[in-house]
């Protein structure tokens, strides 16, 4: 019998690299005075990223409270539907607290200003924001992420948490699914990805 074909994907940010940042990144979070941190991880796309920044944040000094929200605005299109839904919400008590957003990449921009505006009505001293990726030129609402792991060209990626239809999560590097000739050329030049 033979088995299923693969599909094959090309590593845009490798674990190392992305293991590397996120420390950087924990260390950047801890260097400031925080009240009563909660963490609040965006569902489902941020799950990886989320479990190792907070096990650097932890390695950082930081003794955070975890909580999830899980948002969608994609559905399982590869476009923005424009619009942000609760599916499952956070349990905890915002009032008073610094929140912590993880998201795992920034487009739009809706999906982070819903959750930090929502977060923000409900009582929340500070809403910080990070994001693993970042793909600049397609911001439709005004929101910059307070910390950043990779800028990221503009094309769809998965892995490290992210899919496609809910395959490609598993992979502990973020990559490009490798559909053949058609595919812009981003990796075959020296220097990092065109944007
Ligand atoms: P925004 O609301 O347009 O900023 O979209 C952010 C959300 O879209 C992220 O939380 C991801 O779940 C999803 N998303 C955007 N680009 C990609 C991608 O290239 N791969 C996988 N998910 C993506
Ligand atoms: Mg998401």
């Amino acid at each position: 019998m033979s088995s299923p074909a693969i599909p094959r994907v090309r590593v845009l940010f490798e674990e190392a690299a992305i293991a590397q940042r996120n420390e950087e990144m924990a260390r950047a979070i801890a260097n400031q005075p925080l009240k009563d941190l909660l963490v609040v991880a965006v569902l489902k796309g941020s799950f990886m990223f989320a479990a190792d920044l907070i096990r650097a944040l932890h390695r950082a000094g930081l003794a955070p409270q975890v909580e999830f929200i899980h948002l969608s605005s994609y559905r399982s299109a590869t476009v923005s539907s424009g619009q942000v839904a609760i599916l499952r919400d956070v349990e905890s008590e915002v009032r008073g607290r610094d929140v912590l957003l993880i998201d795992d990449i920034l487009e739009s921009g809706r999906t982070l200003v819903y959750a930090k505006d929502l977060l923000m009505a409900r009582g929340a001293r500070r809403v910080l924001t990070t994001v693993l990726l970042e793909k600049p030129g397609k911001r439709a609402v005004s929101i910059d992420a307070d910390y950043v792991g990779f800028v990221c060209p503009d094309v769809f990626v998965v892995g490290y948490g992210m899919d496609i239809a809910h395959a490609f999560r598993q992979l502990p590097f973020v990559g490009l699914v490798d559909y053949g000739a058609d595919e812009p050329d981003l990796f075959d030049r020296d220097g990092p990805p065109a944007l």
